[in-house]
């Protein structure tokens, strides 16, 4: 069964940032908005950019290179280019620390 683990530290993601990070060799994106982190696969199922390196804009994410949009609750696409909906994750702020659930 999959556990909640410490992937960064809420200090790390101010409010209205973005972090790539890494678990389990899988590159995640957490997204700082308001009072909630959310996390999802860091790549835009147009073609493969990081979406780290995008922009936020209230609960969704731009990706830069062509104009894509998602949900960052449900990872689905909101603008196209893209069609396909982004993984998601569980994320928690537990303390001082950014959880995420993989699997
Ligand atoms: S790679 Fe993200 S919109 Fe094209």
């Amino acid at each position: 069964m999959s556990e909640f683990r410490t992937v960064a530290r809420l200090e790390d993601v101010p409010v209205d940032t973005m972090l790539q990070v890494e678990l389990d060799g899988e590159k995640i994106v957490l997204a700082h908005v308001g009072d909630r982190v959310f996390a999802l696969h860091d790549e835009c199922t147009h073609e493969e950019f990081p979406l780290s390196s995008g922009e936020l804009v209230g609960k969704q994410v731009t990706c830069i290179l062509h104009g894509a949009r998602f949900d960052l609750e449900t990872g689905s696409p909101r603008a196209l280019p893209a069609v396909r909906p982004v993984r998601t994750y569980e994320a928690r702020v537990e303390g001082e620390e950014i959880q995420v659930r993989v699997g």
